[in-house]
């Protein structure tokens, strides 16, 4: 069985980050000097048991508010490859919605543009290889999420590679977002999707039928319906699944080890071990990993095998592709 030392030190992919739920007390305290370690405690993370979904999302504009100005972003977005680089990472797809950063006056390109030089130049400085997924937010509107998935084919090219859909899965209907993931579709941009996270399989059903992603963000309610469970493994639907998140937000999974990555990993359907986010969730991929050893007795091969599912999954070239997964099988 691997000690904490081993799982420090293994190469881990991470493709479900939130950008503005992953800020540290170094970062925040920077953005606001007077924030006391007991205040971002308090009032930054979320409680260890939300309510649900709604609870946990109304805990995320205090991070949001402060990343209204580029030199913020900026922050953020260094401060956040630092993280990954004391976790191990070797490749992140970070994720953030660009409308949610307008309050001061930035446009979305620049909002955008900002996150993605500060990507660039720290893919170069920490040798983590990273790309950035924008997300639409399901209380959106449609010309919202229009805007959102042009950006993201505006900036083909850079380290923009995907559209998401985040925010109240239960509270907010998908229509509004389903001429966005057309048309992703049609200009052949990657997709991913939260869902079955703030509802059951229906929703997974769902979004995989009126959005066609290849991965869905967490999905781990499709655990309840073994026909959905055998579609995505036939479909090679990526499950993008949080297990400490999960248990934070899922009523119905107490604990880690009612968490169903186990069954849906030995059930062959493609996953990834993921923390969702670092602050709202005070937790780091080898926190999440050293859970799964202690509960399931997840060992090296469990990780290599999720991790090399990830990297096939991943919105990233295949020459990087093959460079990671090398990197992953110690080559
Ligand atoms: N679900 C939906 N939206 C989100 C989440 C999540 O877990 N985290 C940040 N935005
Ligand atoms: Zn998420």
């Amino acid at each position: 069985m691997s000690n904490r030392y081993d799982l420090e030190k293994i190469g881990k992919i991470e493709l479900h980050l939130h950008l503005d739920c992953s800020l540290s007390y170094e970062v925040v305290s920077s953005l606001l000097p007077s924030v006391t370690r007991e205040e971002y405690v308090s009032d930054y993370i979320a409680p260890a048991k939300c309510t649900n979904l709604a609870d946990f999302l109304a805990r995320a504009p205090k991070g949001v508010q402060l990343l209204q100005t580029a030199v913020a972003l900026r922050l953020a977005t260094e401060d956040l490859f630092r993280q990954l680089a004391a976790d191990g990472v070797i490749y992140a797809e970070l994720r953030f919605a660009p409308l949610l950063h307008l309050d001061q006056g930035l446009t979305s390109r620049e909002v955008v543009e900002t996150v993605d030089s500060a990507a660039e130049r720290m893919i170069r400085e920490t040798g983590i290889e990273a790309r950035l997924i924008l997300c639409t937010l399901r209380h959106f509107s449609e010309a919202q999420s229009m805007e959102t998935v042009r950006l993201v084919e505006q900036f083909r090219g850079s380290r923009v590679v995907a559209l998401d859909l985040a925010g109240d899965e239960a509270g907010c209907p998908i229509d509004a977002h389903i001429a966005a993931y057309e048309y992703a579709r049609e200009y052949h941009l990657c997709r991913t999707a939260h869902a079955g996270e703030g509802s059951g399989p229906a929703s997974v059903w769902e979004t995989i039928k009126l959005l066609e992603p290849t991965r869905i963000g967490h999905g781990t309610r499709s655990s309840e319906d073994p026909e959905l469970v055998d579609f995505l493994r036939r479909k090679r639907i990526h499950l993008e699944l949080c297990p400490s998140s999960n248990v934070q937000i899922i009523p119905s999974i107490g604990t880690m080890a009612s968490h169903p990555i186990d069954q849906l990993y030995r059930a062959g359907v493609s996953l990834n071990i993921n923390t969702d986010s670092r602050m709202l969730t005070p937790t780091t991929l080898t926190a999440e990993y050293e859970k799964l050893r202690d509960v399931f007795g997840w060992g090296r091969e469990e990780f290599l095998q999720t991790n090399l599912m990830a990297i096939e999954a991943a919105f990233v070239e295949d020459t990087v592709k093959q460079r990671i997964k090398a990197r992953l099988v110690g080559k």
